[in-house]
């Protein structure tokens, strides 16, 4: 969703907003815009793509060692010029950019009108421009205690950078549940929603704390003071990231870069947490909680879009394994019911961005229960990962392409170990059969590796069912949650309407869709189901729908009956979804390229769903 890049220091700021929000792309937006201040402030805005913008601005020199950038995915007004950022405020003093959503801007726009100010966008974000300009000038205050008092009268969820055309020297951010970093260089900030934009000018960054305001200035001093006007000492961190994990280096596309990135980052997931030769599995965050793991009365798994399907494997994978009661929750629902939460429960979230703003809210509900909270996040740093008791991060590396695949099978991955390790721990897994899911978690990254040579077969599939406007998943146990996974990444990425079903619930519903022109994936290797899923299939066949079976390598008995098959390896039953997912992403990811779609950026869709 929106992000937010600014720069204050000796550098010209205009290249390095661009290059910023360039690597802000990925994040998912509509419109973008600069604002860079050289005695007056220059205001460039485009609805479309960054590039859109950088046309629109042209020839302008675009001058001045202090600036803001923006891109913006639509919340309150349409995506265009007007409403894109950065906003300014009546008086023209201010440049305002803003990551969130100020719930009560109505209210707020209204007694602004009284006083005499006018609109020009329909956006929330001009509304708090013009109420920092009025407290401001009505009571004559330095701009950050300014923007202090303005943050004290909003409901909402913030992160915003201010541009104060008579404070050349500074930079005002402040964060309330979306998220900011700044990056220090050397006499020089960079304020930005993540880290992306910053690696290449510094490591050195403070993640801002909700509701903490952050000055910046010129002469290299960082200021940090909560909404209550306390003073905080910044905690200075330093970002293990490289350049080239945020580039696409020889690939075409960041989704295709990270589907062929997963037999590394799964076993980056497993790195120091599984040995099979030595007979142990261990993971850090749930190793200090143990004895509230093992006597948790139930687990309840909270997350959205991929992250929550994750879940739904976590849940087969915790029953199965370690029996313990699990429930999987939309987290956007959770936060809105009124649950039975209770101490002794424990809540997992999952979330790849770790700033999700569905999942934080129902981790600050679950907090308010007294559950244990238990977090497993990709960002390191991120909101999730410092709000929860304890967690775990998946080590998949920046994840950029909006549809998530690398960071599935790290959550995935993580599950499995933890499911193994509690069920061990819990003296549910007989030891032999724990030697060989260890044994047998160690050859995923191989088996992985495997899958992703069969990439032209795969794609040859694609070329045969490119141009259906539907198309059916379907699974069993392990593989119900995968078909669902499936079903999403085809329609995020390709805008073919697909559905995920478990397969036998398919004679309820979707058979009545079934003809010569509907594609039909089957995922068809968990051998406990397997006869069941052969009748699934001649079901399918008998009503001419067209079935690709991911199958087990030598399953001779499906390859009789599919019309196209992808045989991958054989693995044991609940380490399964790390290898069956692989062809469903590269099918859906060639199927998408061949109807010419934007795989890593898809229309209306965002990375990192910071507002509800
Ligand atoms: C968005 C992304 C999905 C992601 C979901 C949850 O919809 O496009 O890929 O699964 O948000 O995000 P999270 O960062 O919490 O995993």
């Amino acid at each position: 969703m929106c992000g937010i890049v600014a720069y204050i220091g000796k550098q010209d700021a205009y290249p390095i907003l661009i290059k910023g929000l360039k690597r802000l792309e990925y994040r998912g937006y509509d419109s973008s815009g600069v604002s860079v201040l050289n005695g007056d402030l220059q205001i460039f805005k485009k609805k479309g793509k960054v590039k859109d913008l950088v046309d629109h601005v042209g020839n302008h020199r675009v001058k001045g060692t202090v600036g803001i950038g923006h891109t913006r995915w639509a919340t309150h007004g349409k995506p265009n010029d007007i409403n894109a950022h950065p906003h300014v405020s009546g008086n023209k003093r201010l440049s305002l950019i803003h990551n969130g959503i100020i719930e009560n801007y109505q209210p707020l726009k209204e007694a602004l009108i009284k006083l005499g100010h006018t609109f020009e966008s329909d956006t929330d974000t001009e509304v708090l421009t013009h109420l920092i300009e009025e407290i401001q000038t009505r009571d004559d205050l330095p701009i950050d205690e300014a923007v202090r008092i303005a943050l004290t009268k909003v409901i909402g969820a913030y992160a915003i950078v201010v541009l104060d055309k008579e404070n050349p020297d500074i930079l005002v951010a402040a964060r309330k549940a979306s998220p900011l970093v700044i990056g220090i260089g050397r006499d020089e900030f960079f304020v930005a929603s993540d880290a992306s934009p910053i690696i290449e000018h510094t490591k050195k960054v403070v993640y801002l704390n909700d509701e903490e305001i952050a000055v910046v200035k010129r002469d290299g001093t960082l200021s940090i003071k909560n909404i209550d006007n306390q003073i905080q000492n910044p905690f200075i961190e330093e970002l293990d990231l490289k350049l080239d994990a945020i580039e696409k280096g020889d690939f075409d596309s960041f989704m295709l870069k990270e589907i062929y990135e997963q037999p590394e980052s799964i076993l980056d997931c497993m790195r120091g947490r599984i040995n099979a030769e030595e007979g142990w599995i261990k993971v850090g965050g749930v190793e200090t909680k143990m004895e509230e793991f093992l006597n948790a009365k139930r687990i309840i798994i909270a997350a959205c879009g991929t992250s929550w399907i994750a879940g739904l494997i976590g849940e087969y994978l915790f029953e199965e394994l370690a029996r313990i009661s699990v429930e999987v929750e939309y987290a956007s629902e959770l936060r809105y019911r009124n649950p039975i939460i209770e101490e002794g429960d424990i809540v997992i979230a999952l979330s790849q961005s770790g700033e999700t703003a569905d999942t934080l809210a129902a981790l600050h509900l679950a907090k308010d229960k007294n559950a244990l909270l238990y977090g497993i996040v990709n960002v390191v740093g991120s909101s999730i990962a410092r709000l929860t008791d304890t967690g775990s991060y998946i080590h998949a590396g920046p994840e950029i392409g909006v549809a998530s695949t690398k960071a599935f099978t790290g959550q995935v991955t993580l599950l499995t170990m933890l499911a193994i390790y509690l069920g061990y721990e819990k003296g549910r897994i007989p030891r032999p059969y724990y030697a060989q899911l260890l044994r047998e978690l160690e050859n995923i990254p191989s088996k992985v590796k495997r899958i992703l040579e069969k990439d032209d077969h795969i794609k040859y599939i694609a070329s045969e069912i490119k141009d259906a406007t539907n198309a059916l998943y379907l699974g069993r146990g392990y593989n119900f949650p995968v078909a669902l996974e499936g079903a999403l990444k085809l329609k995020e990425i390709s805008y073919i309407h697909a559905e995920g079903y478990p397969a036998a619930e398919m004679k309820h519903g979707p058979i009545a869709l079934i003809d010569e022109n509907m594609p039909v994936v089957v995922i068809a290797t968990n051998m406990s189901a397997h006869d069941k899923i052969v009748s699934n299939i001649q079901e399918v066949k008998a009503r001419k729908g067209v079935v690709i079976a991911i199958i087990n390598e030598g399953d001779n008995v499906i390859k009789e009956i599919a019309d196209y098959v992808i045989e991958i390896p054989a693995t044991d039953e609940p380490l399964t979804p790390l290898l069956s997912v692989v062809p469903l992403q590269l099918l859906s990811y060639h199927i998408a390229i061949m109807r010419g779609c934007n795989v890593d950026q898809p229309r209306n869709l965002a990375k990192s769903v910071t507002v509800e």
